[in-house]
């Protein structure tokens, strides 16, 4: 099968983050087959350089404008263009050497960039859910009419997109699993004092700052309840979250038969992302082979909406459509990052995002301006709550 497979050039934005560098790890078990034309990162000017040392990218954007200089004098002198701010970013994106793009920067910056590429045509490995958890609703039409694929690359989209290969017919159910994260059995009478190192502690996941907040309060989940509604377009009663803690199931998908149709691996998200930047194809990937024997019982459970609002307040939010979900993830970032500062408690969270949803303002059919201007307006409101 991989004498087949055609190099392609692929874009990575985020580069330096959890997901870009692991995708970096497997283009490099593949160098026949994929070729780095694009690299971005925001304020990591090191990494950034010696990733383009190593990758020989034709093009790389370091957002922060301040560390231009730095970027451009090691790289110029090896031919590497050096542009700055995420303008260049969206411009890029669309250049005809690339063939697929790698959304793997962190929140809301990542829809910009992704609205460009999807104009331009190109395939999108898509790891920024926040995308789509934002403006579900215009970006999926937007790459329908560009005729531009979007392949999940979250683990728990990549299985369920790995489960419908082959199918005629929409499944009837999306089952979401998830791992329940390091909390999953404390009592809620503790919760109050988790501390940031605590839930940056994942048990199954090495993920960045923010996902790994997110996977502890189970918005993560939330998230992906919203990115599996748009992606593979199910109504959200069709959609089901199961907490698994093995985290060796990482998805399935029912059909109208009853048959259960399930992706099983070792946690390892250089599996996702390898199929997103190969689909179709399969390549070899140099990862743990699961072993059933060793891992023994696999276990489910309902997820604790009580302990757990995020999940609750993410699926009502589906619910009620238009920019809801737009808010509560603007709301959500804030909230993250003034928990991630020490500025406010792990259960205080929600309580944030729950008021900025009760206090702003709500548009049935938001257009792309209004969700920026929501994003905006969200966040101060979100802001102002948390300084209270
Ligand atoms: N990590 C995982 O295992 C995982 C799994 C499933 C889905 N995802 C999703 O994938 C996305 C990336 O997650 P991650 O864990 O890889 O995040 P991460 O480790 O925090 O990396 C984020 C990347 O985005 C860049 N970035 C951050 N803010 C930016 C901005 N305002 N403008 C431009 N670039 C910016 C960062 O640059 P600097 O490093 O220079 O700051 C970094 O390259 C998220 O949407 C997450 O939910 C992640």
């Amino acid at each position: 099968m991989s004498e087949s497979h055609p190099r392609r050039h692929v874009a990575i934005l985020g580069s330096t983050g959890s997901i870009g560098t692991q995708a970096l790890d497997v283009i490099a078990q593949h160098p026949d087959l994929f070729e780095v034309e694009l690299l971005t990162a925001n304020n990591n000017a090191d990494l950034l350089i010696e990733q383009a040392l190593r990758f020989q990218p034709n093009q790389v954007v370091i957002c922060n404008p301040d560390l231009y200089d730095r970027v451009a004098e090691a790289l110029q002198p090896r031919m590497i263009k050096v542009f700055a701010g995420i303008e260049s970013v969206c411009d890029l994106v669309g250049s005809p050497d690339i063939d697929i793009v790698l959304t793997a920067m962190v929140g809301f910056s990542g829809l910009r960039p992704t609205i460009a590429a999807l104009e331009a045509g190109k395939a999108i490995a898509l790891a920024n859910k926040e995308t789509l958890v934002a403006a579900g609703s215009l970006v999926m039409p937007l790459a329908r009419r560009h005729q531009a694929p979007v392949i999940p690359v979250d683990s728990e989209h990549s299985a369920i997109f790995q489960c419908l290969q082959g199918e005629r017919v929409k499944p009837s159910k999306l089952i979401l699993t998830g791992s329940g994260g390091p909390f999953r059995t404390m009592p809620a009478a503790e919760m109050a004092d988790i501390t940031r190192e605590a839930a940056l502690n994942h048990p199954r996941w090495k993920m960045g700052a923010k996902v790994t907040i997110d996977s502890a309060t189970l918005m993560n989940k939330g998230l992906e309840f919203i990115e599996a509604r748009w992606l593979f377009d199910m109504a959200p009663e069709e959609i089901e979250v199961v907490i698994h803690p093995q985290s060796i199931i990482h998805s399935m998908v029912r059909f109208s038969d009853g048959c259960v149709m399930a992706q099983l691996s070792n946690p390892d998200m250089r599996l996702p992302i390898q199929y997103a930047l190969s689909y179709p194809y399969r390549l070899p990937l140099a990862m743990e082979p699961l072993d059933l024997i060793r891992t023994g019982c696999l276990s489910f459970e309902e997820p604790d909406l009580e302990r757990f609002p995020c999940l609750a307040i993410a699926q009502s939010a589906l619910k009620r459509g238009g920019m809801a979900p737009c808010t509560m993830n603007a709301a959500n970032e804030e909230a993250v990052a003034a928990f991630l500062e020490g500025r406010i408690r792990f259960t205080e969270i929600p309580e944030i995002i729950q008021k900025t949803l009760d206090k702003a303002g709500f548009e049935e059919k938001p257009d792309l301006e209004t969700i920026y201007s929501t994003n905006f307006e969200s966040r101060r409101i979100a802001a102002e709550l948390i300084a209270r």
